[in-house]
């Protein structure tokens, strides 16, 4: 299994002061951004020139996380626009490799995410597809959800079908101190952290302490 990265989620930081929250994370292996469409999820975040923005103000690499519809319109230009990770919900688009191949060929990691209710069959039949896989620990939408122990199963499987591929296999809802371990057990890599980072009053030491739990 590869190492171990914590990407913390700025959906719990203050949006007011986004450039300011992120520097307040330099531990972090990458930054994850959640970019909300009010049609896949209900609920409604930023768009792209708000990650460009961002690109100009951290070096800490972003995820980009869309839960959006038409992620074959959207998702190249997150990638073109630099952008090191793009994921996109497989529920979203009728062909998920063609998404996947866009965005490797505009120059990033493309990430593919499952929610809850998705069986993980429609990527393991592609993996050598991806870069990333996104198992959901909570239905998409909102922070300070609790972890859903039923994915763990699905975390597995994935887990087993990724072997030796270079493929990150991360988990994004309710993931902290009392949920990495499983998480991390059950053959995760990649952590998405919001409330249980930007909710303490040193979100790097919240890193860092997580880090810590995943790798022992
Ligand atoms: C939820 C988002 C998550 C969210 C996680 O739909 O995809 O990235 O920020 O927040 P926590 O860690 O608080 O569950
Ligand atoms: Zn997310």
């Amino acid at each position: 299994m590869t190492g171990v990265r914590i990407e913390p989620s700025i959906l719990s930081a203050d949006f007011t002061a986004l450039a300011a929250d992120v520097a307040r994370i330099p531990s972090a292996d990458l930054v994850h951004v959640d970019v909300m469409d009010n049609h896949f999820v209900p609920n409604l975040t930023f768009g792209l020139p708000m990650v460009q923005r961002l690109l100009q103000v951290t070096d800490l690499p972003l995820d980009v996380h869309l839960m959006i519809d038409d992620p074959d319109r959207w998702a190249p230009g997150f990638a073109e626009a630099g952008a090191a990770v793009v994921t996109f919900h497989a529920e979203a688009t009728g062909d998920p490799v063609a998404v996947a191949r866009a965005i490797r060929a505009a120059g990033a990691r493309a990430g593919v995410a499952l929610k809850p209710g998705t069986a993980p069959d429609v990527v393991i039949a592609d993996l050598g597809e991806y870069d990333q896989v996104l198992v959901m620990t909570v239905e998409p939408g909102f922070g300070g959800q609790a972890f859903q122990p039923a994915m763990l199963g699905k975390v597995a499987a994935v887990r087993a079908a990724i072997g030796d591929r270079d493929v990150w296999l991360q988990v994004d809802g309710g993931i902290g101190p009392e949920t990495i371990g499983p998480a991390r057990a059950a053959g995760a890599d990649t952590f998405v952290a919001g409330s249980s980072v930007f909710g303490q009053a040193d979100p790097d030491a919240a890193v860092r302490h997580l880090r810590g739990l995943a790798a022992s």
